[in-house]
């Protein structure tokens, strides 16, 4: 055989797709263009903003005392224009910004939706859908922020600053050297604050998470709190998250307050020290009134420049623990691939072979041990024994959720890891042991399986797996909402909808795992007569623990502790008078 896998992930794309690993700065190259763009129009703003105290300057020390009326409503004119223009530029600047930071939000919330999808069960079992639920929703727009609120003040406002001091240092050089010692100060005085901000908002996040996972779980378990009597308990625990998270907030605001009155507080202090050396200046003869208040005036934009930065600096500090969630998903490596399809399609009559198959779910619990297994194409085998015993572990190895630890697994001649896994679960279709429907109506998930699939496909389909006739006295019919994960249906509909459901796709493989455990004695042996039937020429196995379920099977494994334990028909098994045989005479005696 030769299935040649195309690996179609390799990154030679210019533009990130979501399969590509990608970091933020990465993802912020890829806009420059638009970067360059609004820095082009920031500057612009910056410029004109710095103009505006040369203009006061001008006034006081030129226009006013020579009255000479031209210039002055020529710096008048100036001065109310130079905000507009100002405004204007920053607003088409801060236009670009936006895109460039939608595109980055995008951009990770497509990487997380198809890391999401793309986890093997090794993964996703570990994770807790609330949790992910948080991440995507709170976290998306982290991408948005960053932009317009890190890294664009962060180039901004150090812009600004430059050219500020530049300024300054050709009004008055001593001056700005009392700014620029004045400064420091400030800056190191502000940080406490800020690191505190830092905690409180992780602590913030942190509960919202926690909130989020906590009711996703408790909407599904909600019964079984009920039936517990633990609903009280229940509230407590709310209650409590509620006066953390209450505190938490309060913290925030009075650290950012008290963060803000020290910014004002220093801010008036240092111009007052300004006020009172250039005052000094002035009598020497060193520096001109104009000079003063503009210097002063290009103090308080160097002032909220740096405000500025550092809130931009405090917004990276709470976006941090944001992002750190959303890399922790994103740089999860186990991806799987559901793209790739062998180059002509395979074609398989249904054998099926496990040769010394061993596997293991952590370290070494949850073991199948040595599994050596043969099923003829065309052939319906059973699979039975005690609970925990891997019935199920063995379908998840052969629909390739888990790959064995050692040995191997063939489909006819196939080896399992060599085919490619949206061909492997083409080839096969699973009734699962916990039934999953979308909270839809009954023909959206029945179309699930088959898009293609007519009414009279559905039709047969549900016929045949003896659910017709509950759907068609239904008021609303196929259009009937079946609830959250089908709450609304019985544990019997739900299993008869799945096997329909699994009737519609068709394959030659068909693996179902306690398939009719919910159904009455009587309804199951309808649906067996049928299933016999649709499903002759088809390799069909069906974890049972009813023996009476797969009595007629070709063959009939016992599984327990994670090994076949016994092999052989209904009559041989019992013949053995094994493990099988001690299960079909408890069975038979309880009934
Ligand atoms: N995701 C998992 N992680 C760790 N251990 C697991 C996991 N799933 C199952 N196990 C363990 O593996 C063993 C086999 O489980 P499996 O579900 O295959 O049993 P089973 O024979 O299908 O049982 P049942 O008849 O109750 O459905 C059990 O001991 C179980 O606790
Ligand atoms: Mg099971």
């Amino acid at each position: 055989m030769n299935i040649t896998q195309t690996n179609k992930f390799a990154n030679n794309q210019k533009e990130p797709t979501a399969k590509t690993g990608i970091s933020i700065l990465q993802l912020i190259f890829f806009q420059r263009k638009y970067i360059l763009i609004s820095l082009g129009f920031m500057i612009i703003s910056v410029l004109l903003n710095l103009t505006s105290p040369l203009f006061m300057k001008q006034m006081i020390d030129t226009a006013i005392p020579e009255k000479n009326w031209s210039l002055l409503v020529g710096l008048i004119i100036g001065l109310i224009s130079i905000p507009i223009f100002v405004t204007l530029f920053t607003f088409l600047g801060d236009k670009y910004n936006h895109r460039i930071g939608a595109y980055v939000t995008d951009q990770l919330r497509k990487k997380m939706f198809y890391k999401l999808t793309h986890f093997s069960p090794k993964t996703y079992n570990h994770l807790k859908s609330g949790d992910i639920a948080g991440r995507m929703y709170s976290c998306g727009e982290v991408g948005d922020l960053y932009i317009t609120q890190f890294v664009v003040p962060g180039i901004l406002h150090g812009l600004m600053f430059i050219g500020i001091t530049g300024i300054m240092i050709y009004l008055n050089w001593k001056l700005t050297i009392i700014s620029l010692v004045i400064l420091p100060i400030m800056f190191f005085l502000s940080k406490k604050p800020a690191m505190s901000i830092r905690n409180i908002s992780q602590n913030v996040m942190q509960l919202q998470q926690e909130l989020s996972s906590y009711t996703t779980e408790l909407v599904q378990g909600l019964k079984t709190v009920q039936t517990l009597n633990q609903v009280q308990k229940e509230n407590d625990y709310q209650y409590k998250w509620i006066d953390n998270y209450r505190i938490e907030r309060t913290k925030a605001f009075i650290v950012g307050s008290f963060s803000e009155l020290l910014n004002k507080g220093q801010q008036a202090l240092g111009i007052g020290v300004l006020f009172g050396y250039g005052s000094y200046e002035i009598f020497q003869g060193n520096l001109s009134i104009g000079s003063l208040v503009a210097f002063v005036a290009y103090f308080s934009q160097l002032f909220g420049s740096l405000e500025k930065a550092q809130f931009g600096l405090v917004k990276g500090i709470e976006l941090k623990p944001k992002l750190e969630m959303i890399k922790e998903i994103l740089d999860v490596n186990d991806e799987q691939d559901f793209e790739t399809t062998s180059p002509t399609p395979l074609k398989i009559k249904g054998e099926i072979k496990f040769q010394n198959v061993s596997f293991a779910y952590d370290g070494d619990r949850g073991q199948v041990n040595n599994i050596n297994l043969h099923i003829k194409p065309g052939h319906l085998i059973g699979i039975v024994g005690p609970s925990g015993g891997g019935k199920s572990t063995i379908l998840d190895l052969l629909l390739g959720f888990y790959t064995p630890d050692s040995g191997s697994i063939f489909l006819d001649q196939y080896n399992l890891k060599e085919i490619p896994l949206k061909e492997l679960r083409s080839k096969m279709t699973l009734v699962s042991q916990d039934v999953f429907l979308w909270n839809k109506s009954i023909k959206d998930n029945l179309q699930y399986a088959n898009p293609d699939a007519s009414i009279q496909d559905l039709e047969k389909a549900c016929y045949e797996a003896q659910i017709l006739d509950f759907i068609q006295q239904l008021p609303q019919g196929w259009d009937t909402v079946v609830g959250e994960r089908g709450v609304k249906i019985s544990g019997g509909e739900k299993q008869r909808l799945a096997i329909a459901r699994a009737l519609l796709r068709n394959p030659q493989i068909i693996l179902m795992d306690e398939p009719t455990s919910a159904l009455d004695s009587k309804t199951e042996a309808h649906l067996q007569e049928h299933l016999e039937r649709i499903f002759k020429g088809k390799t069909v196995i069906i974890v049972a623990h009813r023996l009476a379920t797969i009595r007629n099977a070709d063959s009939i494994l016992v599984i327990k502790d994670g090994e076949v334990a016994e092999v052989g028909t209904h009559e041989e098994l019992l013949e053995r008078k094994g493990i099988y045989d001690q299960l079909y005479r408890e069975q038979f005696q309880a009934n």
